[in-house]
C-alpha cells in the first residue's frame, strides 16, 4: 500500500528529474524506487515499483500519468474491445520482468518480493472511462447496456493479467497481489458476475505456480463474504471494516491483510502506534494476519508516522509470534 511513494523525499527527488513512466520502464530506476522505503524502514516485504495500468500496454493501450492515469483512447465499443489482442507480456513489457529480477537479486534471502496486477473489473473501469473519475460511470453504463461487451473485455483482461502475473512470478516474485480498487462501485449481484468471476479465473490461471495470492478489494464492506471466495490465499480488507468483524463474517478460509486507515498516519506518532495496536488487537490470537494499511499511503504522510507504525507493529508481532512450522527466520 505504498502507492504514490510521494511521501518519501527521495522519491520526490527522483521524480523531479524523471517522469513516472520512465521510472516504471527503466528497470534500474524501478529497482531504486522499490528499494527506497526499505532503506528507511525495516519492512517485511517489498513491492515492485510499477502501476496497475502499465500492463494494458500488452493490449496496445497507451497512457500518461499526471499524476493520475489517462488513456490515449477510451475503449467504449464492441469493435474496440474485439480489437484488443494481447501480446505476450514478456515481449510487450519486458522491463517489468527485468525490474522484478533485479529486485529479487538485490533482496534475496532477506526480504520477499511482491508482484501485482489490477483486477479485471478495476482495469476495465479505467479502460472504458479513459481516466480515473468518481463513480466510473462509463463502465457501469457498458455493464447495463452492453453486458456481453463488458464480459468480453473482462475475459481479455483476465487472460492478459494471468500472463502478466506469471511473468512476474517466473522472474522472481514470491507473492502477488491483485488490486480491485473499484469493485466497491458494484452491488453484490453485479460484483459476482463482472468482478469476482474474473478474479477467480485469474487466480485459477496462476495457481499452479504455487506462490501466495492476495486479493485486495477497496470500498467493499458489502462484498467481503463473496470476495473471500476468490480462490486467493489472502483477502486484503479496506479500512472501512474492523478486521475482527471481517474475520467473524468470513471465518478462517483465507488470511486477512490490512487495514489501518491511511489517514491514521496523519496523527501524532504515539497515536499512530495506538491505532496500529487496535488493528493488531482485533486479530490477536487468530492465525493469518498480514498487517498493512487499508488503502494506499497518502502523499502528505509524515515519515515519523511510518516509523512509529513499523516500530509498533514489530514490537507487538515479535511479542505475539509463535514460530510457524517451516518458517525460515534467518
Ligand atoms: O506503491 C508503490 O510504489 C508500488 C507501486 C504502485 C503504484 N501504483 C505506483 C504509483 C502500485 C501497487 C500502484 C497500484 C495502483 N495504481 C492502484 C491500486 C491501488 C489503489 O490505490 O487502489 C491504482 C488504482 C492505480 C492507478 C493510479 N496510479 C492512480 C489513481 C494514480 C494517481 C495517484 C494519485 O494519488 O494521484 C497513479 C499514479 C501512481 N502510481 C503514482 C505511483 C508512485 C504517483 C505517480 C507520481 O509519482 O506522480
Amino acid at each position: 500500500m505504498r502507492q504514490a511513494g510521494r511521501y518519501l523525499p527521495e522519491y520526490r527527488a527522483l521524480r523531479e528529474k524523471l517522469d513516472f513512466l520512465t521510472l516504471c520502464k527503466t528497470p534500474e530506476l524501478a529497482l531504486e524506487a522499490s528499494l527506497q522505503p526499505l532503506r528507511r524502514f525495516p519492512l517485511d516485504a517489498a513491492i515492485l515499483f510499477s502501476d496497475i495500468l502499465l500492463p494494458l500496454e500488452t493490449l496496445g493501450c497507451r497512457m500518461t500519468f499526471n499524476p493520475g492515469p489517462k488513456l490515449a483512447e477510451p475503449v467504449r465499443t464492441r469493435a474496440q474491445v474485439d480489437a484488443l489482442v494481447p501480446r505476450p507480456a514478456a515481449e510487450a513489457v519486458p522491463f517489468v520482468a527485468e525490474a522484478v529480477r533485479l529486485l529479487r537479486r538485490e533482496l534475496d534471502g532477506r526480504t520477499p518480493v511482491i508482484g501485482f496486477s489490477g483486477a479485471p473489473f478495476t482495469l476495465a473501469a479505467y479502460l472504458v472511462q479513459g481516466e480515473g473519475t468518481e463513480g466510473f460511470g462509463a463502465v457501469k453504463r457498458m455493464l447495463y447496456r452492453e453486458p456481453a461487451t463488458l464480459e468480453r473485455l473482462l475475459d481479455t483482461l483476465s487472460a492478459a493479467m494471468a500472463d502478466y502475473l506469471r511473468l512476474q512470478i517466473a522472474s522472481g516474485a514470491q507473492a502477488v497481489q491483485i488490486f480491485d480498487s473499484w469493485a466497491g462501485l458494484l452491488g453484490a449481484t453485479e460484483y459476482d458476475r463482472f468482478a469476482l468471476r474474473w478474479v477467480r479465473s485469474l487466480v485459477a490461471r496462476v495457481r499452479d505456480l504455487g506462490v501466495p495470492i492476495i486479493y485486495f478489494v477497496n470500498a467493499g464492506p458489502h462484498l467481503l463474504d463473496a470476495a473471500a471466495t476468490s480462490g486467493a490465499d489472502v483477502l486484503g480488507v479496506c479500512w472501512r471494516t474492523p478486521l475482527d468483524v471481517a474475520a467473524a463474517r468470513i471465518g478462517s478460509q483465507v488470511a486477512l491483510q490490512g487495514n489501518l486507515d491511511p489517514h491514521a498516519l496523519l496523527a501524532e506518532p504515539d497515536d499512530v502506534a495506538r491505532h496500529a495496536g487496535d488493528v493488531l488487537a482485533r486479530m490477536a490470537g487468530r492465525a493469518g494476519h498480514i498487517m498493512n494499511l487499508g488503502h494506499g499511503i497518502l502523499p502528505d504522510t509524515p515519515i515519523a508516522s511510518v516509523e512509529a507504525l513499523v516500530r509498533a507493529v514489530h514490537a507487538t508481532a515479535v511479542r505475539d509470534a509463535e514460530p510457524a512450522p517451516g518458517l525460515c527466520t534467518t
